[in-house]
């Protein structure tokens, strides 16, 4: 079917009480893996791709330094292949930009044909991130496309997203900015953060959670709650990249019980991309350990390079560049290189699968309106 908004599987969430796991993907096999872990358990599905991420796919490896113009190219690539692939598909698939980081980078998503967007305006002061999300609730609304706001800063680091310290989502500053901007969703502070040093025996900040939640009803406002940087960081899968040479060290997740008791309380999307490049990096190390004939091959020989010099890198982005064009395309008549692709979409499922099942997202997309961008534009336009 064709791809969908994500308001729609928000509403479902909020009606039914379960989350749904939104994965990070930077190419096309991850996209496949994802989509095919959630048909199996007929599961709606969320993918998302970073700003940074579009410029990765966009080709350029100092995805970092990613340019407006590679992030146009990147989002095109994700978003027509998404799109074919969703199109074939029996479940409803929403492709989300993670993190939009302006105005431009949003266009650059929704004109790749992106269904949902967010920005994220949580570095500026509060009036100056209103009048950011409130430019793209605009843009994106008419068009049907969904927004995620962000408010309050989260601590950790992915791609540049970074803060030292954490400041937590004060509940009664998040309806005041649900009510001035009109997003669907809020991406909120409450002791989650971004990579895979999260501090032991996180515990979340619930309560933030349950008051944005009762006063956004109390107030007749729409609006699910996001939680960043909730990967759960399995131990059993970073012994296994430790024991294989790599060096990760202070790896720790969120509970999945913590993620569990803020689901109930209003948490309906969760934001997962560590755990699916921990399981990716354990599959290759495993898979150039097993073979000696890799060392044979020259690309599979610099990969293996380039995880020796950085034992403690897990971004696939950093040790995939030798592969780089057909890790993003998925096209390679290299039988090993087609190897350490099946690696990697084992790796994804791996992870896709456990948390579909986790969140209670297992049959969700019969619960989901297959709701068109069209229809999705004239219901913001009827209700504004
Ligand atoms: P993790 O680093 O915990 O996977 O968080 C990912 C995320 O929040 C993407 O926006």
């Amino acid at each position: 079917m064709p791809l969908i908004p994500l308001r729609p599987l928000l509403a479902a969430t909020q009606r039914y009480g379960f989350a749904q796991g939104a994965f990070n993907v930077n190419s096309v096999i991850q996209a496949e893996a994802v989509i095919a872990a959630h048909e199996m358990f007929r599961s709606a599905a969320i993918l998302q791709g970073a700003d940074l991420a579009n410029a990765f796919m966009g080709g350029n490896a100092d995805f970092l330094k990613g340019t407006l113009e590679d992030k146009q190219r990147g989002a095109r690539l994700i978003g027509e292949a998404v799109k074919k692939l969703s199109q074939d598909s029996p479940i409803p698939v929403v492709l989300h930009l993670d993190h939009g980081k302006d105005f431009a980078s949003v266009k650059a998503a929704i004109d790749g044909g992106f269904t949902s967007v967010m920005i994220d305006g949580s570095h500026l002061p509060f009036a100056e991130n209103v009048e950011l999300t409130r430019e793209v609730v605009q843009y994106a609304h008419e068009r049907g496309i969904t927004v995620e706001g962000e408010l309050g800063v989260l601590s950790g680091v992915e791609d540049d997203v970074f803060s030292d310290q954490s400041t937590y989502t004060n509940p009664l500053k998040a309806v005041e900015f649900c009510k001035k901007t009109g997003v669907d969703c809020l991406a909120i502070s409450y002791g989650t953060k971004h990579g895979a040093v999260k501090g032991e025996n996180v515990q979340l900040r619930k309560e933030i959670v349950i008051a944005v939640t009762e006063n956004l009803k109390h107030e007749g406002i729409f609006g699910v709650l996001v939680s960043h940087g909730s990967s759960l960081v399995p131990r059993y899968i970073v012994e296994k990249i430790n024991q294989l040479g790599g060096t990760i060290k202070g790896a720790n997740g969120i509970p999945m019980e913590e993620l569990k008791s803020v689901i109930k309380a209003g948490i309906g999307k969760i934001n997962i991309d560590t755990d699916l490049r921990l399981a990716v990096t354990r599959n290759i190390r495993e898979y150039l350990a097993g073979n000696n004939s890799a060392a044979e091959n020259p690309a599979l020989k610099a990969i293996a390079e380039l995880m020796n010099q950085k034992p403690e890198q897990f971004d696939p982005r950093g040790y995939l560049v030798p592969i780089m064009d057909s890790f993003i395309t998925g096209q390679t008549t290299d039988p090993q290189v087609l190897d350490i692709f099946k690696r990697i979409k084992q790796g994804v499922q791996e992870v896709v699968g456990t948390l579909i099942v986790e969140f209670g997202s297992v049959g969700s997309s019969a619960k989901v309106e297959a709701v068109s961008l069209e229809e999705m534009a004239q219901r913001y336009q009827r209700n504004s």
